[in-house]
């Protein structure tokens, strides 16, 4: 049923300044793999078959990297280091990939619609490829919140808890468990980055979404929020405010990739994850 997601990639990852001043953040490797790709991954064991990618200037490297490479396919083929592509040629064989730009970085918001002529008047996913989630032998979170949308029918944030000190880097949420066993939420209201005494619980809002068609207008009508940005955390209030948005506190293990800390903690878990 969902069969699209958005892969919203055209910002500037300061955080990891010189590394992103000529390389994507997306393209940043964990061990061997770039962000991206593990996203992609995810993706497709949800069962998606269209990666719809908003780049932006500087970004190319992600269109090459889910392309076939003539030369080094000739160079490599037949030898011992044939089996390092396999994985990739897996990857751009079992989906397609579309592609538009955004010109001017507004926020995670405005990325989102400007992926709207990728996506359409359907429901759609939302990886944030420097959030790097991780279940193991279980099912991948965007699996997991795809097996909600189709219980609960409306939009779905991932929600983890993180400490109270910590809200201020995320959205956070206040709503009411309206389902123990599922772990499901009814949002009533979001806040973006609050500080301590301002956040209205630990949970946050992390990089994974389902979203209904519907958040594109109710994008156009938010005005720039925090930073001048359009935040896609206010425009998905107005939508909590009508009943129409959950959180799903997911199965899993999720890192900020986006920071050296989560970046190095991700590096760690996934080599000792390839020693086993
Ligand atoms: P971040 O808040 O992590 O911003 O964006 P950033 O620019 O990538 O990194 P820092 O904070 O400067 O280090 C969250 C996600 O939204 C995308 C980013 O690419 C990232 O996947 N984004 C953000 C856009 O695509 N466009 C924007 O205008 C802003």
């Amino acid at each position: 049923m969902i069969r699209k997601c958005l892969f919203p990639a055209a910002g500037y990852g300061t955080r990891f300044l010189p590394a992103t001043k000529a390389t994507p953040k997306e393209m940043l490797p964990v061990l061997t793999k770039p962000l991206i790709q593990y996203g992609v991954e995810e993706a497709i064991s949800a069962g998606c078959n269209t990666m719809a990618i908003v780049t932006g200037r500087g970004k190319r490297a992600i269109e090459d990297h889910f392309d076939i490479s003539y030369e080094l396919e000739h160079q490599i083929k037949g030898t011992s280091k044939e089996p390092f592509l396999s994985e990739i040629r897996e990857v751009i064989n079992s989906c397609q990939f579309t592609y538009t730009r955004q010109k001017e970085m507004k926020g995670l918001g405005h990325a989102i619609l400007t992926g709207e002529t990728l996506i359409g008047n359907e429901p759609f996913a939302v990886i944030l490829a420097d959030d790097l989630c991780d279940n193991g032998e279980g099912d991948s979170v965007l699996k997991q919140m795809v097996e909600m949308y189709e219980r609960y029918n409306c939009s779905i944030v991932a929600l983890q808890e993180v400490p109270m000190d910590e809200t201020y880097k995320y959205g956070v949420i206040e709503g009411k468990l309206i389902d123990q066993s599922d772990n499901i939420y009814r949002l009533s209201n979001m806040v973006e980055k609050p500080k301590v005494e301002e956040a209205p619980s630990n949970l946050a809002i992390i990089g994974r979404y389902i979203l209904a068609p519907e958040i594109f207008d109710a994008i156009r009508e938010t005005k720039p929020g925090l930073g001048g940005e359009i935040q896609i955390t206010d425009a998905l209030m107005a939508l909590a405010q009508k009943g129409r948005v959950i959180g799903y506190k997911f199965e899993g293990e999720r890192f900020d990739c986006g920071s050296v800390d989560g970046f190095v903690k991700a590096t760690n878990w996934f080599y000792e994850k390839s020693c086993k």
